[in-house]
């Protein structure tokens, strides 16, 4: 599907990856991008509307959707990410709560709200922002590493519940990009935008799996590997 001429919903669209999916769905000609944000003060992005959402919140999904009932497109991008002492450390389990809460289950609860508009709206699609640590993990980023393994499994049984309503459901891995969220990790990293393109580009070819970058379908190739990548990941945080 294109996105010209769909309207669009972005979650966590205030910076970041979902800003760059807010400007370029707005750039390719969709005919309104709702941005959805925590905090709509202090939100100006011509011609972008602000809409409040947390999804942790399953009130505030609710009230987003119900003001936003011309959606067919909902971009799923919401997310945070912590660096962790190690996957024994005494917090694991509360991190792993709090991160699968906003990284998984933000997931479940718009998709709730929003699965029945974008059926009434003719099927449109859902785009998960996943990662390549869905794909392997360190003891440092083990809580967010597992929030995004959920987020897939959780995205793959999404498309098939979603197929009987024509609904399509397209899953983003991506590595490091340059935004807030890796600020502090020295490595290469990619452009915002250029992650929101390979989704577009993705969606419009029909994908169900957009791999991004370079290292994150090495990774993927790896997986039936003896040397799988998730073995011996390089330490980075
Ligand atoms: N950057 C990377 O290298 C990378 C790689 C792979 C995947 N990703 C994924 O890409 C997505 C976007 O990440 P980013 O790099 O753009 O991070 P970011 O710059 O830190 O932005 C995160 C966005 O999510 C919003 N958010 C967080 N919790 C929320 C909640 N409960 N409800 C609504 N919005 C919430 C934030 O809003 P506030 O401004 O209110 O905090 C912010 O808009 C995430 O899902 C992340 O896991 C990022």
């Amino acid at each position: 599907m294109n996105i010209a001429g769909s309207v669009v919903f972005v979650t966590g669209a205030n910076r970041g990856i979902g800003l760059a999916f807010a400007k370029l769905a707005l750039a390719k000609g969709a005919s309104k991008v709702y941005a959805g944000v925590r905090n709509v003060e202090g939100f100006n992005a011509s011609g972008i509307i602000p809409v409040q959402i947390d999804v942790t919140d399953e009130a505030s999904v609710a009230a987003a959707a119900k003001l936003c009932q011309d959606t067919n497109v909902l971009i799923n991008n919401a997310g945070i990410g912590i660096v962790q002492d190690g996957v024994l450390a005494s917090n694991m389990i509360e991190l792993s709560r709090h991160l699968m809460d906003t990284n998984t289950f933000g997931i479940v609860r718009t998709g709730q709200a929003f699965a029945p508009i974008l059926a009434a709206n003719g099927g449109g699609a859902v785009i998960n922002v996943l990662s390549d640590v869905t794909w392997f993990s360190l003891p440092t980023i083990a809580a967010y590493a597992a929030s995004k393994a959920a987020a897939w499994s959780v995205t793959n049984a999404l498309r098939l519940e979603l197929r009987a309503q024509q609904t399509h459901v397209l899953a983003v891995h991506v590595g490091f990009v340059d935004t807030d969220l890796t600020q502090g990790f020295d490595v290469p990293k990619i452009e915002a935008h250029e992650v929101a393109r390979a989704a577009y580009e993705g969606l419009e070819e029909g994908a169900l799996e957009v791999l991004v970058d370079e290292g994150t379908q090495f990774i993927k190739t790896t997986l039936s590997q003896t040397e799988a990548f998730y073995f011996n990941p390089p330490q980075f945080a």
